[in-house]
This record gives structure tokens, C-alpha cells and sequence, in this order.
């Protein structure tokens, strides 16, 4: 069996470090924020190169904070991609505004900048969430660019990205940082995963950071003292803890993930397969973390196939995602009709997610490149 994702392996291998550190946390007796927390914050800001980390409970809610401190009006437009996990536009629904879906690139996946900013020129929006897919960069250029000219706010969801890079002119920088505020999620399947449901967000701008920070805590600076409605969204100290441990590993993961998606790509060459897979660029700079490897197949039937084989064969896979954003039914107020999105349309009945971790070994991608052969 070659599971998609095993945290198993992982375990195993840091078991005693990590039991190590939770007996720590246990015996020291401070369990939800408090100096573990305090630790991870300042060991994530600066592995990324930022001023502000605020550890929250899971990524959906680092969205739902990030966006509020943007202060969103009721009914106001905020611009975001429909080929994403759900909680990218849900926070949008939970501020009181309306999701804008904007298709995505064919080549990245990630959101199209070409159409954001015709929208931004006919539209009024102050704020755009471009999700970094599958751990791809965004183009930062681009989007400051964008950012630049039409003064818009953006809200980085680096949930999927930890560790990812980008350029902005000459300057590289971590991918969560170039935004006005940037969300990551310490989900147990990500680059970098709690064992259970954590998520920080970032910034440099300190009015920012403190309004997430007491939003985090129900609003609140001052214990028992309330200047806003705010969550119980705390991050836990044994995840925290936890956290700081994996996080010493995360470039070494990171490194072990390029080589997969790498060994992936020179198998799908040496045999000439029909699929669509993401070329390996040497950019200089990391681009890409590979929280997914995800190749497309040229219809449905053919991704379908496969899928069923790879199953059967007890391979794990995937498909991210399903149903675009635009077309789930909890949306349909916003008036999306099919073919209006033709590319996530396009993508969620073609593309299969492979298995990918960094224990994984290259006799495993071997078997699992022989098994999509058996399908063509
Ligand atoms: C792109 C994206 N945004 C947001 C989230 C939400 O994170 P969480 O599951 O930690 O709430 C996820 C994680 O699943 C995600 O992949």
C-alpha cells in the first residue's frame, strides 16, 4: 500500500523528540497560549522574515481574523480564486462580504492576474485573496504590481505554501510575507502539520498584528476587558510546542519534496506519458514546495481511469478539488453558472493528486508511475 499522505513515518522518526517536548509542556502546566506559544511565534516570524506571528487555532479562522482586520463592509466585493479550499471564500461569507471568483491560470492553477485587474478596474475592491495552490508561489510581481497601481489590500493564504518563495524585482522572500497580512494552516497534512488543527497569521504591519491578536482572543487586550466582538481562536501550547519541533526539519522536508515531484517528472518524461505535470524550473529560488503533486489528465474518463486503477492497486490519490468554489450550492446566491469558470471547471474533473510526503521512497514513485502506464 502507498498511502497519499502518511503521518506515520514521520512520527516515527521524531518520536522522541516529540514526546520529549510534550512531557515539557505537560509538566510546565500552561497548555493554551503562554510561552510556547510566544516561542513558536518567534521561531516562525523568522524563519520567514517578518515582524508579526500570531498563532490561532486552524487556518479557517486565520482567514476569517486576517480579513476582518481589513475591516470588510457589509456586502462588500472581495476578489479570490474558486479553485481552492473552501475556507479561502468562506471567510469572505463570514465578514459579510461576497465572494468575486476569478479563474485561474492553466499552467499554475493559481489565480489569473490578468482578469483580477479587469476587475479591479471596473469594480470597487479594496481586498484580494490569492491562495498560493498546492505550495506555487503566486506571482509577486505581478500582484504588487497590482497592488501598487490600484491600491488594493491583499491577504496572502499561504496555507498550503510554508517555505515557498517569490521575487519581487530582485528581492526573494518567503511566500505569506509580500502580502498586507498572510495565513498559514498547521493542519496534520501540511508541509508543516500540528496533530490536530492549528494556524498562525503574519505581517509586518504592527496595527494589523495587534487587532488579530486581540481577535484571537475574543476581542479582547485587556483580559475580561472587551473592545470588539472578537473568537476563541487560540493556539494550543503542545501544538505550539510541537510546532517549534517540526519546524527545525521543514527545509530539509521541503528539499525532500522537490526531489519526489523531480523524480515524478523524469519518470512521466522517460515515458512519454500524455499528462499534464508541473515542470521543474530553476528559478534561483524556491517557487514551489510540492504540498501536492498534481497532474492532469486530458478528460475525465481518463482521470477517472486512472484513479480507479491507482485505487485498486492501493495507491493513495486525491482530487483537489471536486467541485470549484463557484458552483457549490451554499454560493449559488452569487449567481455563478456553469462554463462561467471554465478553466477550475475544467480542472476539477481532470487533475489527480499523487501521493507525496517526504519518507515516501523512489521505489514507491516508481510503482506509482508503472500503474498510470498500465492505465495509458
Ligand atoms: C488553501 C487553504 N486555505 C485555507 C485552509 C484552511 O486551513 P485549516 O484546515 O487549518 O482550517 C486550507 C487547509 O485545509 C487550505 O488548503
Amino acid at each position: 500500500m502507498i498511502p497519499l499522505f502518511d503521518l506515520t513515518r514521520q512520527y516515527s522518526q521524531l518520536r522522541n523528540e516529540i514526546l520529549e517536548t510534550v512531557d515539557e509542556v505537560l509538566s510546565g502546566g500552561q497548555v493554551i497560549l503562554g510561552p510556547w506559544v510566544e516561542k513558536f511565534e518567534r521561531e516562525l516570524s523568522e524563519y520567514l522574515g517578518v515582524n508579526h506571528s500570531i498563532g490561532v487555532a486552524n487556518g479557517s479562522d486565520a482567514l476569517v481574523i486576517a480579513l476582518r482586520s481589513f475591516g470588510i463592509e457589509k456586502g462588500e466585493k472581495v476578489v479570490t480564486t474558486p479553485y481552492t479550499f473552501f475556507a479561502t471564500a468562506s471567510c469572505i461569507v463570514r465578514n459579510g462580504g461576497v465572494p468575486v471568483f476569478v479563474d485561474v491560470d492553466p499552467d499554475t492553477y493559481n489565480i489569473d492576474l490578468n482578469q483580477v485587474e479587469k476587475i479591479i478596474k471596473s469594480e470597487r475592491i479594496r481586498v484580494i485573496i490569492p491562495v498560493h495552490l498546492f505550495g506555487q508561489t503566486v506571482d509577486f510581481d505581478n500582484l504588487c504590481f497590482l497592488k501598487e497601481k490600484y491600491g488594493v489590500k491583499i491577504l496572502e493564504d499561504a496555507a498550503q505554501s510554508i517555505g515557498s518563495e517569490g521575487k519581487i524585482g530582485d528581492r526573494v522572500q518567503k511566500s505569506g510575507t509580500f502580502g498586507d497580512i498572510g495565513v498559514f494552516s498547521f493542519f496534520p497534512t501540511k508541509n508543516l502539520g500540528a496533530y490536530g488543527d492549528a494556524g498562525a497569521i503574519v505581517t509586518n504591519d504592527d496595527e494589523l498584528a495587534e487587532q488579530s491578536r486581540s481577535l484571537r482572543q475574543h476581542g479582547s487586550k485587556k483580559k475580561y476587558f472587551h473592545e470588539t466582538v472578537g473568537y476563541n481562536s487560540r493556539l494550543d501550547a503542545l501544538h505550539a510546542a510541537i510546532l517549534s519541533v517540526k519546524l527545525r526539519y521543514l527545509d530539509q522536508w521541503i528539499k525532500r519534496r522537490i526531489e519526489i515531484a523531480k523524480l515524478y517528472q523524469s519518470l512521466f518524461e522517460e515515458y512519454n506519458l500524455p499528462l499534464k505535470y508541473p515542470k521543474i524550473q530553476d528559478k534561483g529560488y524556491r517557487y514551489h514546495v510540492f504540498h501536492q503533486y498534481v497532474v492532469e489528465f486530458r478528460d475525465n474518463s481518463e482521470r477517472e481511469l486512472a484513479r480507479k486503477h491507482l485505487n485498486e492497486s492501493k495507491i493513495g490519490t486525491s482530487i483537489y478539488y471536486p467541485l470549484p468554489l463557484h458552483l457549490q450550492k451554499c454560493f449559488e446566491e452569487y449567481g455563478y453558472e456553469e462554463g462561467s469558470l471554465p478553466i477550475s471547471e475544467r480542472l476539477s474533473k481532470t487533475t489527480l493528486a499523487l501521493p507525496i510526503f517526504p519518507e515516501l521512497t523512489d521505489d514507491e514513485i516508481e510503482q506509482v508511475v508503472n500503474k498510470i502506464r498500465e492505465v495509458f
